[in-house]
């Protein structure tokens, strides 16, 4: 991103804090707002329906408005009425046209698109925005309505939701049976018709997607006059992988004393500072409550996660790794950092107290880590673990 704005700023790419003349020079606007969730599972488009505000007031001439924000179906149909109902120029197309990059590979995922979704209400529209994109790549291009577009987003987010809590319920069963989850889904996944990705098992998903529009389409199926149980189940898989973990922890320690847990990885993934809904907060939380000290550490986001743990005292914060295990009993893997999957496990086994490593990513061989001489703690990997 930083080498791609140093490239083009001023010449190709400009910054302002001027809607009024943005607008006003465009011929095609995208509303990019956040939509935060409300705590019923309702999505706040306060920030849509303002930019449409702002937009209805200077549009001067034809100009297509590109949504772009995830929004609950039949938004593009409110936000086109009131920028016609607001701007004194008729002239104007709305498109629908969700965004599928993730976090981490956004650059990537925005030049390089499985599918380019346009949601029009006409043709002309619908053609200028995919001639926009001639220079992205993308497989496929699909022209459809408002509402198709709106509802590709959520169910495309929401399976992978569902694709991974699968997982997750399916780990649980190969612990207590000594099936290996690994090779499970490595065996699923070759089959095309499932596919391979998003059928990784670990303590579940976080950030401010999935997780987010996982409840917004429950709400908006209830709404509709149904209950979206297979969602509802979908999330309570995911809160109970985290509560998982710490049970395994616990097993794994039940014989020794243990005081000083180290924490690897607190990002809700690689490759991002954000923490939001990560799965390593409500660890964390919960095994201070239990009377744990914690040795956390993170290569990006130490600076966010400290503020939210400044009340608390026993824990500490490390962005080098070896310092972060240096005299903890044990340690647990909660993001699957590079770092992290090239640690020196010789020096590791030096530092720990315990040989003992629970990993909540399943980043290690099994094996290598017993050759090395590790009591090693995968998720879904053949070990029962008690309270299931
Ligand atoms: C997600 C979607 O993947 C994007 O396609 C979408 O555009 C984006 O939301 C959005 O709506 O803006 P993102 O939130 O960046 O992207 O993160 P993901 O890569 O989807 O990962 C989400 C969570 O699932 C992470 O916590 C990750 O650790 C977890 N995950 C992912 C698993 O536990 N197992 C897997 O196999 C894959």
């Amino acid at each position: 991103m930083d080498r791609l704005i140093k490239k083009n700023l001023n010449k190709r790419l400009h910054f302002t804090t001027n809607i009024d003349l943005s607008v006003q020079k465009a011929d095609v606007v995208f509303i990019t707002v956040g939509t935060p969730i409300r705590s019923n599972g309702d999505i706040d488009i306060g920030y849509v329906e303002s930019a449409a505000y702002k937009i209805a007031n200077n549009l001067n001439g034809y100009k297509i408005i590109v949504l772009k924000s995830t929004v609950p179906v039949g938004t593009a149909k409110h936000i086109y009425r009131i920028i016609q109902s607001k701007s004194r120029v008729t002239e104007f197309d709305l498109v629908s046209n969700p965004e599928f990059l993730r976090e981490g590979s956004a650059v990537h995922d925005c030049l390089y698109m499985d599918r380019l979704v346009i949601g029009a209400s006409n043709k002309i529209a619908s053609r200028r925005l995919e001639q926009l994109y001639q220079s992205f790549y993308f497989k496929e291009v699909i022209h459809t309505n408002f509402e198709t577009a709106e509802m590709i987003k959520y169910a495309s987010n929401t399976f992978l939701a569902t694709k991974i809590s699968f997982i997750n319920g399916i780990a649980r069963i190969c612990d207590q049976v000594g099936a290996d989850v690994e090779m499970v889904a490595k065996g699923m996944g070759l089959d095309d018709r499932i596919g391979k990705k998003f059928l990784k098992a670990g303590i579940g998903f976080g950030g401010s997607c999935l997780p987010k529009d996982t409840k917004a389409l429950i709400r908006i199926a209830e709404t509709n006059g149904y209950d979206f149980s297979l969602l509802k189940a979908v999330i309570k898989t995911n809160l109970e992988q985290y509560k998982y973990i710490i049970e395994k922890l616990l097993l794994a320690t039940r014989e020794i004393e243990v005081k000083t847990i180290g924490i690897l990885g607190l990002t809700f993934k690689p490759n991002t500072n954000d923490l939001r809904n990560a799965p390593s907060i409500p660890i964390i939380k919960k095994l201070l409550k239990l009377g744990f000290v914690i040795k956390a550490y993170d290569p990006v986001s130490i600076k966010e996660v400290k503020r939210k743990f400044s009340h608390e005292s026993n824990i500490s914060f490390f962005c080098d790794i070896y310092k972060t295990i240096d005299k903890c009993d044990v340690c647990m893997i909660l993001t699957e950092w590079d770092e992290i999957r090239r640690i020196d496990l010789k020096r590791m086994l030096q530092l720990l107290n315990y040989p003992i490593i629970v990993d909540g990513r399943n980043i290690f061989d099994i094996n290598k880590m017993e050759s090395f001489g590790f009591s090693y703690y995968p998720i879904g990997r053949g070990q029962p673990t008690l309270g299931m």
